[in-house]
């Protein structure tokens, strides 16, 4: 009943979803993927140029080595929809080799309108793509790219930077069978996931020296602030990362230095924090080989090719719908 009272009133899925989160007794959450608003996707390109962080370079040396492999294995003729397009820098690399074979409809799929833009064009000079995005959450987004094809044509969906990894426990493996009962036996899933590695390696990935993944992290809170008219005093929230053994994931929290209120007018709504208490942002999961095996069976996947990245650890899944 306390959802009840909460749903009136909100201006936006945005406040109503932040004060969800910050109403969670046990552990204040905000959803990460409202860490990317301009401010913050600009801070996520510079976090993929750190030195400590070397996910997305992984990603980029792996597609620029195997698209061509990759799209070998597709069958074809196949129209690619992508979940979280983001700069469209990677996708590139994929659409460049299948463009060599036959002229392909692209449908970026972004709740973000900055990205989309950015991504339409950086892809735009791509000779025989057609560019159609949707500014939807994935799996409607997704549906809107099903509905749109062609008979005889497969569908290929990208869903690449292990962004699957962000999301909590069992909720990945529900989102893949969500997105398999949109496809039809045959189409196929690239899914880039990042492997399970030193807890050395990955908490300076996500707490890097510069502090870029810090303002990243905090950019949530100045967000609330310039689109909710909050009152959050940055200086006060620190950012930290932590490795959660039970889940396998690096968690990115906003940790209270003091004993603080902070109001969100536009909800009319305060939330009072406790010294050291956090809000937990996002979740990171790292994948072994065997919980990839089973992920894809549970969702009804047949695991078709893998392309691994060593240095790293990161892989390039291709799964086929059965
Ligand atoms: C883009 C979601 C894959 O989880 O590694 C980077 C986001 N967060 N640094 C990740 C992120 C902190 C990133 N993903």
């Amino acid at each position: 009943m306390q959802m009840q009272s909460l749903s009136v009133g909100f201006s936006s899925p945005f406040s109503a979803e932040v004060c969800a989160g910050l109403s969670h007794p046990e552990q204040k959450q905000l959803p990460s993927k409202y860490l990317y608003d301009a401010v913050g996707s600009a801070l996520f390109e510079v976090i993929c140029a750190l030195p400590e962080y070397g996910l997305t370079r992984a990603e980029e040396r792996l597609l620029r080595q195997h698209a061509r492999d990759v799209v070998d294995q597709l069958p074809r003729p196949v129209v690619v929809a992508e979940l979280g397009s983001g700069t469209g820098r990677k996708t590139r690399l994929l659409l460049e080799a299948l463009a060599r074979w036959q002229s392909t409809w692209y449908h970026p799929i972004e709740i973000s309108p900055t990205a989309l833009a950015l991504c339409r064009r950086e892809l735009r000079d791509i000779n025989s793509i057609s560019i159609v995005g949707f500014e939807r959450e994935y799996l409607d987004g997704l549906r809107e790219a099903a509905a749109r094809r062609a008979k005889g044509e497969h569908l290929l969906v990208l869903f690449l930077g292990s962004t699957i990894g962000n999301f909590d426990g069992s909720m990945a493996a529900d989102f893949l069978r969500d997105l398999r009962s949109i496809l039809l036996p045959g189409d196929s899933l690239l899914l880039g996931t990042d492997m399970l590695k030193p807890e050395a390696v990955l908490i300076p990935a996500y707490d890097d020296s510069l502090g870029v993944t810090a303002a990243f992290n905090r950019n949530l809170l100045a967000r609330i602030n310039r689109e909710l008219k909050a009152d959050f005093d940055l200086q006060e929230f620190e950012h930290r990362a932590v490795f959660n053994p039970e889940s396998k994931s690096v968690e990115m929290h906003l940790k209270s230095r003091i004993r603080q209120t902070v109001t969100i007018p536009d909800a009319a709504t305060s939330f009072c924090f406790e010294a050291e208490e956090t809000i937990w942002t996002e979740s990171s999961h790292k994948y072994s080989q065997e919980e990839l095996r089973s992920l894809a069976e549970h969702a009804g996947f047949s695991p078709k090719a893998q392309w691994i990245e060593a240095y790293w650890g990161f892989a390039e899944n291709l799964w086929i719908a059965e």
